[in-house]
């Protein structure tokens, strides 16, 4: 054994929320090894990170869970473990509040996360709570060291914040305005994911049409992925969210020209009422919502569309809950992430009146779900019998006999294939459709 990595001090990430923050626990990895630490698992660690995510209700709830744990077995049996707590929560005053009472150690925001070792050397020396959290983004710094997973995937942001300012979404707050990175920042990191062995990627930002507003040369998303499209070792390129509001021809154009562009679009819909669509703020009607839907269509045939929908919004009456339903029958989207309402203090929403009842959200969310779920199955048995290229990305994790991979559209598929399988592309033959997942047989 290697004395220097035994008497290293170890750490372990709890990463809740989205790819953002995903990522952001790459980041700290990365910080945290730099400054001498290792990872380990939950029960050895020395250091326990919270990465947190707000956006609604039942997220914080888990990470409240969470923390009454750790710090109650602090007590009994690790007096000297540090407890670290950031991401989107953390820029919340009214968590930091309840924070303050209950012995975290350091706290530190979305905006400050290259400060963490520097916030736990203070707090190991003064052996009082660090709580620094930046209430504004500053510039974006490069290159932050970065530990990701080994594997063939790899999330790249290429901007943060956002400036749409939903009237129901926390995000706004947590993440600061929007700043894009410069695209040869993230050419040059694709490059380096590509020479690491890497073969797909994902470009994340809130809205990842409106990249490049504010950038020096004068460069738009559609610009962007064709500029990817040419790292040469990166087969595959994915994308997410895409605003309805302000999807371009020519970002549509770019898809379908891109070789390596996965043709796959998460466009959310959220609601399909227009009174609902413009107490939210979002900017678009559902005829605007159908059009563009129509656009993806006609200009990437083989398109899966995805998209988010929240049922429950305040105010919402029966009907328009079933303009969102008629929506998913009209749409057919191959699939969907849905969600009851959640109220976050700071928001617009927050303060409208007739927030709606919480078992009218639970009936209208099965419900939903009910039609969703059955039109995935259907798409997704129409799809048997059929020819398609997967990336296979590693032992399936329900069945430990077979192989997981997915298709350019984002469906799994799971079959039976040897491991060295793992990491190419492939062709399978579908086989079998289930709601969320296919089977398949590598041909
Ligand atoms: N920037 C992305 C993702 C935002 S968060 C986008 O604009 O789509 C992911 C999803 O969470 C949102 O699309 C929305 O459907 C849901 N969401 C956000 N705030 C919510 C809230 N307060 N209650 C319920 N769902 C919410
Ligand atoms: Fe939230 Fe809207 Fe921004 Fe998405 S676009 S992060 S839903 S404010
Ligand atoms: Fe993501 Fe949750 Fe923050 S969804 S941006 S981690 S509030």
């Amino acid at each position: 054994m290697n004395n220097e990595l035994y008497d290293a001090p170890k750490y372990h990430i709890l990463t809740y929320g989205c790819q953002m923050n995903v990522r952001d626990s790459e980041t700290i990895a990365g910080l945290l090894e730099n400054s001498g630490y290792v990872s380990s698992g939950i029960e050895e660690a020395d250091l326990i990170v919270f990465n947190t995510c707000s956006v609604r209700h039942s997220a914080e709830n888990k990470v409240y869970g969470k923390l009454g744990e750790i710090l109650a077995r602090r007590r009994k049996k690790r007096p000297d473990m540090l407890v670290a707590f950031g991401g989107c929560m953390a820029q919340l005053p009214d968590v930091r509040q309840r924070l303050k009472k209950r012995g975290v150690d350091i706290v530190f925001g979305t905006h400050n996360v290259h400060e963490l070792p520097a916030l736990l050397d203070m707090a190991k020396q003064s052996r009082k709570p660090v709580f620094q959290v930046w209430e504004q983004e500053g510039t974006i710094i490069e290159p932050l060291p970065s530990l990701r997973k080994p594997g063939f995937s790899a999330f790249v942001n290429i901007m943060h914040g956002c400036n749409n300012f939903c009237s129901y979404c926390i995000v706004p707050y947590t993440r600061g305005r929007e700043r894009s990175r410069k695209p040869l920042e993230i050419i040059r990191e694709l490059n380096e994911l590509a020479a690491a062995g890497y073969r797909e990627i994902t470009l994340l930002g809130q809205n990842v049409n409106s990249y490049g507003l504010g950038l020096e040369n004068k460069v738009d998303f559609a610009d962007l992925l064709l500029m990817a499209n040419n790292v040469d070792g990166i087969e595959r390129i994915r994308f997410m969210t895409s605003h309805p509001k302000d999807v371009s021809n020519k970002l549509l154009y770019a898809i379908a020209e891109g070789q390596r562009i996965c043709e796959h679009v998460h466009v959310p819909l959220q609601s399909g009422s227009n009174r609902i669509l413009n107490k939210m703020n979002r900017g678009y009607s559902r005829e605007h919502y159908l059009e563009l839907i129509s656009r993806i269509r006609e200009i990437i045939p083989e398109a899966a569309i995805s998209s988010d929908l929240i049922v429950g919004f305040p105010g919402e009456t029966e009907e328009e809950y079933l303009e969102t339903l008629d929506m998913v029958e009209k749409i057919r989207f191959d699939a969907a992430f849905t969600f009851m309402y959640s109220a976050r203090s700071g928001t617009r929403a927050a303060l409208m009146e007739d927030q709606v009842e919480i078992d009218e959200k639970r009936k209208r969310l099965a419900q939903l779900n009910k039609q969703q779920y059955q039109i995935a199955t259907e798409i997704n048995r129409s799809l048997e019998g059929r020819i398609d290229e997967v990336l296979v990305e590693g032992v399936s994790k329900t069945d430990s006999q077979k192989l997981s991979s997915r298709t350019r559209t984002n469906r799994i598929v799971n079959f039976s294939g040897q491991k060295d399988l793992i990491g190419k592309l492939i062709n399978v033959r579908i086989t079998e459709a289930r709601t969320f997942s296919l089977f398949g047989e590598v041909i």
